[in-house]
């Protein structure tokens, strides 16, 4: 072997050897990490089902599963779509601020907001299953 081919062999060994390694380390999980995830998720899930069927999100004591019972009608599945109330393409987090905003009368929550994100987690949750449908109406 010459001292070029040397260097390929050499760089070719480190790069398997590096896919390798990060094959591990995406696998590097086990039962007891995926109940503490899947856990983790169902314990926000159900600060988002509280916050959901709760009056005081709004100033109006009306709550959203008032007219959105089990997340009805809320088709996570279709965002980000179109939506007329914004006049552009918008997240289902904008639309819950829409309908805080509106229905409930009260303040929009920050987009990365622990309450946000609970809510996200209850609707999604609920639409579980149906089919990514993203800009559907
Ligand atoms: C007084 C009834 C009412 C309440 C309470 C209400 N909404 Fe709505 N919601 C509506 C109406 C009306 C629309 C518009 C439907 C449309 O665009 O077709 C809507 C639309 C939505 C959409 C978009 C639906 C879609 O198909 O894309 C989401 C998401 C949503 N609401 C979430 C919420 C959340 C979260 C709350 C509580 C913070 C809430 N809503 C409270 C009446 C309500």
């Amino acid at each position: 072997m010459t001292r070029k081919h040397i260097l390929i062999a050499a760089a070719a060994i480190a790069l398997v050897g590096s896919a390798a390694s990060l094959w591990i380390r995406a696998d590097e999980f086990t039962k007891k990490d995926l109940a503490r995830w899947q856990n983790e998720f169902m314990s926000v899930v159900k600060k988002g089902r509280e916050l959901w069927t709760s009056p005081k999100l709004g100033t109006k004591g009306v709550a959203c599963a008032q007219c959105h019972p089990n997340a009805a009608n809320t088709h996570p599945e279709t965002y980000p779509k179109f939506q007329k109330q914004l006049g552009r393409v918008a997240t289902l987090r904008e639309m819950f601020n829409w309908c805080l905003m509106n229905p409930l009368e009260g303040k929009p929550l920050a987009l990365d907001d622990p309450r946000m994100i609970a809510m996200e987690a209850y609707a999604t949750y609920e639409r579980r299953g149906v089919p990514l449908a993203p800009g559907k109406h």
